[in-house]
């Protein structure tokens, strides 16, 4: 029978136990701690394990969280699981997927062997920034998309227009916009990949006293939502909500939003969550949960 075996930290130990709760399996809590030089240590408190699923997201700071996740499953292999199940709720590095310019590594392709390496067969996550890097996994690798659901959590009706800030968030306004009824339109911003420096190409959005939800995978300095939250408003837009799957604990991003004038920013539960009033953050283990039951990922254990 498998268990659900947590890393340290709130973020980790939240989801972890909504999604043992959903797959009625047991929960156990690493043990953890910092050598004196600073050094991470974990343990699984158990003398055997048959089947572990690993739960630990990669929340800052990300290097420590991927050596934990690494030990985690280490750990579970060295107990004598025959099967491991990684899910990193977030995954670090995952927009380090190209070398853009000459000399750079491809550090998300770094972290996903990494954990295979250390002995799981399986990663599962929330909403990868490209689907299309977990190709680096050697074993069986899934991205959860939380979305739809997240939009009926948060309560998100028909008739919204659903904008992608770039063209890589396109599938995401046209799922949600085709599941639950509504509109999609996107822009096309540009990054300088020297300086990180934003810009939106201008465009006609017919936004005119709608209710939009930006939707993107990741808030991180909270720019490019922003930016296009200012663009939908220009366009007359009634009220502007924002919904990503990830909330980076980066000072500064949720004033930058609600300064641009995002009504409620709407993320589900994968990092350290943000107290604040104006952040609904929407627990998405269930569906995951539910997502490793249909694909035979984790058997659900009735309770
Ligand atoms: C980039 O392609 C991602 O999908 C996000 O749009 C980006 O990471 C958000 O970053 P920021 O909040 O700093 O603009």
């Amino acid at each position: 029978m498998a268990i659900v075996v947590h890393g340290p930290g709130e973020a980790s130990r939240g989801f972890a136990s909504s999604l043992a709760r959903s797959l009625g399996l047991e929960l156990v809590a690493a043990e953890s701690k910092t050598f004196p030089d600073g050094e991470a240590y974990v343990r699984i408190p158990r003398d055997r394990v048959e089947e572990a699923l690993v739960v630990h997201t990669m929340a800052r700071p990300q290097d420590r969280s991927i050596m934990e996740l690494l030990m985690l499953v280490d750990a579970a292999r060295g107990l004598g699981a025959r099967r491991i199940v990684a899910l990193a709720p977030y995954t670090a590095y995952a927009r380090q997927d190209t070398r853009f310019l000459p000399g750079e590594p491809v550090s998300i392709s770094l972290v996903l062997k990494s954990i295979y390496a250390a002995g799981a067969s399986v990663y599962a996550t929330i909403e990868i920034h490209k689907e299309h890097s977990l190709r680096h996994f050697p074993g069986r690798a899934i991205s959860i998309r939380p979305f739809t659901y997240m939009a009926r959590e948060a309560g998100i009706g028909p008739g919204t227009l659903f904008l992608a800030p770039d063209l890589g968030a396109l599938p995401r306004a046209q799922e949600l916009a085709g599941e639950l009824g509504g509109d999609y339109d996107y822009l096309v911003k540009r990054r300088d990949r020297v300086t990180g420096e934003i810009s939106v190409v201008p465009k006609d959005i017919d936004a005119s006293g709608r209710v939009v939800v930006v939707v993107d995978d990741i808030i991180s300095t909270g720019g490019t939502a922003a930016r296009a939250t200012r663009s939908l408003l220009d366009a007359g837009a009634r009220r502007v909500l924002v919904m990503a799957a990830h909330l980076l604990d980066i000072e500064g991003n949720v004033e930058r939003l609600l300064d641009a004038g995002v009504e409620e920013i709407i993320v589900a539960n994968t990092l350290p969550g943000r107290s604040h009033p104006r952040v609904r953050i929407v627990d998405v283990a269930p569906l995951a949960g539910g997502v490793l039951a249909r694909e035979g990922i984790i058997t659900r254990t009735d309770t």
